[in-house]
This record gives structure tokens, C-alpha cells and sequence, in this order.
């Protein structure tokens, strides 16, 4: 501590700080490994014995669950980014601080099941950046709707999967039930921080831009 007491305090993040830091965080999104910091919610479960025909349906759902969390990440940088309020910006950092351990957990998953991530992945992190920088532009309430709207996609969407699933893939099953309820909780969250539900176009609008990721993704 005697150390530190000379040196002069860190001066406060700028913007172009944080676009650099937010880029860097894409760039370790798409191309680098995130290390969950909870574990799995398949820990301790026995691997499933899989039919191929489920091992691959399965491959290809959570490769759309892992493009689905690369999207989270642009969004919540993008967001956090371009957030009026500090108590804004720190939400996006805190939701899109839970959303690596999703990241990592599909990853792992569809590691395991043989498959492989989507090749596309940079440019779904690109497209879901914009997004995220055009809510966030509108401003902190707008932006906090932008947030309920999507979790509330992605709940219904993993929801649907969870039908889609086969039975015997547990591990997949056990991962997609627990991001369903946490994507359940930041959507009750950004609500509880004011957001403004979005007018009636844009959730139809966000509900193609994600049907055209979700049949790509589940194919490449
Ligand atoms: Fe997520
Ligand atoms: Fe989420």
C-alpha cells in the first residue's frame, strides 16, 4: 500500500475509452475462450448416451444458443457504452458480467456434443452491436426497453427449444432451463429500472432480425 500512496490516482474512463474497451471485449467474445465464473448447471450430472440424430439436433440448437450469447455480449457493450447514466451503464456491465457465464456454458456444451460454433460469428456480434448502439443512442429508458423486449424474445425462444430438445440430451436441457429464468430476471430488472416497452413496431422488427440469426445459425 506504502507503494501506491506516491503514484497519482487513475484518471476516470472517456468515452473512446470505453469504445476500445468494448471493441477489445468483442474481439475476446468472438475469438477467445470465456471461462465461466459460476459452474454449470449440468455439474456433477452423468453425460448422456445420445442417438446421433439427437446428438446433432442438439449441436445445432446450442450453436444458435451460443450465437444468441455473443449477440448479449454486443448488446450489453454497446448499451453500456452508450448509456446516458451511471447507474444505466453499471446495469448493462453487471447483466452482461452474468451473460459470459452463458457464453461459456454453450460453448462447453456444444464442445461436447461434437459440434462447432457458428462461423459466422463476427459478423452476429457486429449486427447485434448496432442494434444495441441505436437503443442505447435513444436514450437510457428506450434503451432499458430495448432489454425487456429481447430477454423476453430469448426467454420464449429458449422456452421453444426446451420443447425441441431431446429428452435424453439432460446437459443441454439442465444449461437452457437455467438461462431461461436468468434471461427472465433482466428483463424484471431493466423493467424495475424504468424502461419504456417499446412501441409496437420495433418488437416485431427485433423478432425477424432474430429468426433470420436463429435459421443461419442453425445451420452455420
Ligand atoms: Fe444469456
Ligand atoms: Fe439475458
Amino acid at each position: 500500500m506504502e507503494l501506491l500512496a506516491g503514484l497519482p490516482s487513475p484518471r476516470p474512463l472517456n468515452w473512446q475509452d470505453r469504445l476500445i474497451s468494448a471493441l477489445d471485449a468483442g474481439l475476446r467474445t468472438v475469438f477467445v475462450p470465456t471461462r465461466a465464473t459460476r459452474p454449470t448447471p449440468a455439474a456433477g450430472m452423468e453425460p448422456p448416451e445420445l442417438a446421433e440424430a439427437d446428438r446433432r439436433g442438439a449441436q445445432a440448437l446450442m450453436r444458435v444458443n451460443h450465437v444468441g450469447e455473443i449477440c448479449a455480449q454486443a448488446l450489453y457493450q454497446s448499451q453500456a457504452l452508450f448509456s446516458r447514466s451511471d447507474d444505466a451503464r453499471r446495469h448493462f456491465e453487471a447483466a452482461g458480467q452474468e451473460e459470459l457465464d452463458h457464453l461459456a456454458w454453450t460453448a462447453e456444451r456444444i464442445q461436447q456434443l461434437g459440434g462447432h460454433t457458428s462461423h459466422l460469428a463476427p459478423l452476429w456480434w457486429a449486427g447485434a452491436f448496432a442494434w444495441g448502439s441505436l437503443a442505447g443512442i435513444a436514450g437510457d429508458k428506450w434503451s432499458l426497453g430495448f432489454v425487456v423486449e429481447t430477454e423476453r424474445q430469448v426467454e420464449a425462444h429458449l422456452a421453444g427449444h426446451l420443447e425441441r430438445l431431446p429428452q435424453t440430451d439432460t446437459v443441454s436441457r439442465a444449461i437452457v432451463e437455467q438461462m431461461r429464468q436468468e434471461e427472465a430476471a433482466h428483463a424484471d430488472e431493466a423493467l424495475a429500472r424504468g424502461a419504456s416497452l417499446l412501441p409496437a413496431p420495433i418488437p416485431a422488427l427485433m423478432r425477424t432480425a432474430a429468426k433470420v440469426m436463429t435459421t443461419v445459425a442453425h445451420r452455420i
